[in-house]
């Protein structure tokens, strides 16, 4: 699974960044369930053990609540604690929006299970800079098997030029690379648009899921896709997806429209 990924260090020779972690053994493909009612069983189990994923849709597709999922889901059932990295949204507004699906963030970040770190731009550069810095400390100190950043646009958009931000980007993976953590990358894009939108650095990630909000005629409804999913079987449909009280699910068995 790790084969692919040392392709980014010829690339980038970012030697500094620290040691390599073994290469696990050919055929090693633990699964991490995404916590998506309906969509492990469309993906072969999961997203693979300590790989990069994004998860990217346009505004209020629902990005931040699949990816919350995620964590939480890892938390109750699995007893895996996650890192959560906001670029955008206020704590205290993501900890209030999540309640409403019955998610007590704040007490799952009193019992160490869950952090929900906030991320100015400056910190962003000194953890590029230092290698993992703070959140590394964080992932440490929970014992982190899962983490989001919410959103990898918002990071990348710290750094000006495309190469720069590339580059950023690259170092980021290659720091997440070296934790011990399932990840999870939000990623923004135009809604509406069946292409997808490219940060250049999708041929760098291990698996790829697209939140849609589609039209038809006067109804509008939601719909998910795996458009990638690296060493792995998935399903190519469109599946139904709905945002309740509960969660994101899917409805493997049913159309869109
Ligand atoms: N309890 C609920 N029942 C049904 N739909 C809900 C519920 N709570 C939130 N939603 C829907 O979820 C959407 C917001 O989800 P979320 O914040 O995850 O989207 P997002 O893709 O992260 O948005 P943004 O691009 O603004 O960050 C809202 O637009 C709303 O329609
Ligand atoms: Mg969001």
């Amino acid at each position: 699974m790790k084969k692919g990924k040392h392709r980014i260090s010829i690339k980038t020779g970012k030697l500094r960044l620290g040691e390599e972690k073994p290469v696990k053994e050919k055929g090693y493909e633990e699964r991490v369930s995404t916590g998506i009612p309906g969509l492990d069983e469309v993906m072969s189990g999961g997203f693979e053990k300590n790989s990069i994923n994004m998860v990217s849709g346009g505004a209020g597709t629902g990005k931040s609540i699949f990816a919350m999922q995620f964590l939480v889901d890892g938390i109750q059932k699995f007893n895996e604690p996650g890192i959560f990295i906001t670029f955008e949204e206020e704590k205290e507004k993501i900890c209030k929006h999540m309640l409403k699906m019955g998610w007590d963030l704040k007490k799952l970040e009193s019992e160490n299970k869950l952090m929900i770190v906030e991320y100015s731009p400056d910190k962003v550069k000194k953890m590029l800079a230092e290698g993992g810095g703070e959140v590394e400390w964080v992932i440490g100190k929970i014992k982190a098997k899962r983490m989001v950043i919410d959103s990898l646009t918002a990071f990348s958009l710290l750094f000006k030029d495309e190469l720069t931000r590339r580059q950023a980007l690259l170092d980021l993976f290659r720091i997440i690379e070296r934790w011990d953590c399932t990840a999870l990358l939000v990623v923004e894009h135009e809604s509406e648009v069946e292409r997808h939108d490219s940060m250049d650095v999708e041929f760098e990630v291990d698996g790829i899921i697209l939140l849609y909000y589609l039209r038809k005629g006067d109804v509008r409804n939601r719909a998910l896709e795996i458009l990638k999913l690296r060493g792995s079987k998935h399903a190519s449909r469109i599946f139904p997806m709905k945002i309740t009280d509960e969660g994101v699910k899917i409805y493997p068995e049913e159309a869109v429209f």
